[in-house]
């Protein structure tokens, strides 16, 4: 089972980037199963039917999501009737959708698991490691692999994360910075780690948004309208081939080639 994992897609120029390399990555590398964070995907923030149904066109098989998964109020019907579309599971309980959905490819069973770090982030949540656990505990002899999306902000925590459930999930790939970090591995109990996979979106901008506004924030103190950039893209992602073991980043800069 070949599985590629893309982290947060902003905006039109995300969607762009998906639609334009998606395809192809998933020929070249013989991808059976993708997993795609969408909370940015419309204008930046949220989810709405018109790009969910974009990015799944497109060849993605579970989109999860994160602090920004409520920003638009379309996503509730989605979250409503869609099993491929995933929220963090260790929102509280009473929370619209799902945390967690078992997929089928290729006669093998999927678990793919959607959790959000607490440290910076400024939402009321569950212990994620908790709820990993009693996930697992209820999954672990019904599904062949087990991918985590883990969205967070501090380093560290997703990191505790990934040594806490190594052995335990087949794939730990972080998101929510938006950017990609260089320390892909195997965890010593044989886990796919990244902290995070970054984003795929608008590369000359401050994680996705126009830097002029954000620039503005920071000189000023004074609040701005947040806009998503456009331009050329940044596709990040990383591929992971269960059988060979090969664990490959992808980071493609449009006009530049792959790097
Ligand atoms: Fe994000
Ligand atoms: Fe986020």
């Amino acid at each position: 089972m070949r599985f590629l994992l893309i982290g947060d897609v902003i905006g039109r120029t995300g969607r762009r980037a998906v639609s334009t390399l998606l395809p192809s990555i998933k020929k070249e590398y013989d991808v059976d199963f993708v997993v795609l964070n969408g909370e940015n995907l419309a204008h930046g923030n949220g989810i709405n039917q018109k790009v969910f149904n974009e990015v799944v066109s497109s060849g993605v098989d579970v989109i999860t999501s994160g602090n920004h998964t409520f920003d638009k109020k379309e996503v509730l019907p989605i979250l409503d009737t869609d099993p491929r579309l995933l929220r963090p599971a260790n929102l509280p309980p009473m929370a619209k959708g799902r945390g967690f959905g078992v997929y089928e490819k290729n006669g093998k069973k999927i678990l793919v698991i959607n959790l959000m770090g607490r440290v910076f982030i400024g939402i009321p949540l569950d212990c994620p490691f908790r709820k990993f656990d009693d996930i697992y505990q209820e999954f672990k002899d019904k599904v062949d692999y087990i991918i985590v999306d883990f969205h967070g902000e501090a380093t560290s925590e997703k990191q505790a994360f990934g040594f806490y459930v190594d052995g335990r999930a087949t794939i730990v790939f972080g998101t929510h910075t938006h950017v990609q970090t260089s320390d892909e591995r195997f965890l010593p109990k044989g886990t796919v780690f990244i902290t995070d996979v970054g984003m795929t979106g608008p590369l000359d901008s401050v994680i996705g948004m126009r830097k002029d506004e954000i620039i503005q924030k920071f000189i000023t103190g004074m609040p701005q309208k947040y806009e998503p950039a456009e331009g050329r893209f940044i596709f990040n992602a990383l591929f992971f081939d269960a059988e060979s073991g090969v664990i490959k980043r992808i980071s493609i800069l449009e006009q530049s080639g792959r790097i």
